[in-house]
């Protein structure tokens, strides 16, 4: 038996849908146009790309886009002033800074100078804070659409075994706690883990995301397990031509769908839910700033 797929594609597009529907009630009954800044610094190929996908869904959803390309000689007191004059603007209800940014400035300085409830990345320490203690901040985007992959499969997670792989700011932290908040019984696994693959074995939900091709093997996965794969490696092909690429997930998927119940695919699983949650994100920002509840659009 091979694993079910999860279709993050098809499941983005309907929460685009219904993120599209809630700018237009928005509008009409309120008079609100919802706005996000994205903010990009210096020219890294893949930041370009996402960052162009960002806008051109945040304008297919209705809503307002503002984009800022700075250079990547930027001085650090610069950049912190342009996210002041957007926190200051009531256009933008959210904020967004593509990472990573150039080495000369302190990514921590940027993202604490983001108002907290502008913050639709949720990087700030208050929104990570409000996650880890239960409160209603912004939730990171990537962990916000795994979990709403995890319970549109499989519904109620309460007391299931999960392993998430990589213990990162954007991911993994905010993964586990949200894990956590839905009852799992949690493990957070990085690269000192003794026995990653014993820990795998273990899991109901494995959540990979470390950054490193095919690490999770077909059969650390336990039978009927629930896969979601992060990864977004970017590995030579040359059968594809000279310098092109392919991409792959950290799982290895063929094999670990072999034993899986469910699992996503990489390209087409976790990356368009990414920027389906911002634009959800954007839209609860806006609500919130205008003392709105989103769930009574
Ligand atoms: N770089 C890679 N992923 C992200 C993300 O989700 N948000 C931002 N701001 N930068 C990123």
């Amino acid at each position: 038996m091979t694993a079910q797929v999860i279709d993050g594609k098809a499941f983005s597009a309907k929460i685009r849908e219904k993120v599209a529907s809630d700018v237009t009630a928005l509008q009409d009954k309120h008079g609100i146009k919802p706005g996000l800044a994205v903010v990009i610094v210096g020219e890294d190929a893949a930041s370009t790309i996402y960052v162009n996908s960002k806008i051109k869904q945040t304008s297919e959803a209705g809503m307002e886009s503002f984009h800022f390309a700075l250079p990547d000689t930027i001085s650090e007191a610069d950049l912190v002033a342009k996210v002041h004059e957007l926190n200051a603007d009531d256009r933008v209800n959210g904020i967004l800074v593509q990472l990573p940014l150039p080495k000369h400035i302190h990514e921590s300085a940027v993202i604490e100078a983001i108002a907290p409830e502008k913050d639709v990345d949720g990087f700030h320490v208050i929104n990570s804070g409000l996650l880890a203690t239960g409160g209603k901040g912004m939730v990171p985007c990537t962990p916000l659409g795994c979990l709403l992959m995890l319970k549109d499969t499989l519904g109620d997670l309460s007391g299931m075994k999960a392993v998430v792989i990589g213990r990162s700011n954007i991911v993994g932290k905010p993964m586990a706690q949200l894990l956590l908040q839905e009852n799992c019984t949690v493990t957070l696994a990085h690269s000192r883990t003794r026995d990653l693959a014993g820990e795998v074995k273990q899991a109901d939900i494995v959540v990979a995301a470390v950054g490193v091709s095919e690490l999770v093997k077909g059969d650390w996965i336990k039978k009927g397990a629930t896969v979601i794969d992060v990864g977004m490696n970017r590995i030579p092909a040359p059968e594809r031509g000279e310098g092109k690429v392919r991409l792959t997930g950290d799982v290895a998927y063929d094999e670990a769908a072999q034993n899986a119940a469910y699992i996503t695919p990489v390209p087409g699983g976790v990356g368009p839910m990414t920027i389906a949650c911002l634009l959800r994100n954007t839209v609860t920002a806006a609500c919130r700033q205008a003392g709105l509840d989103d769930n009574d659009l």
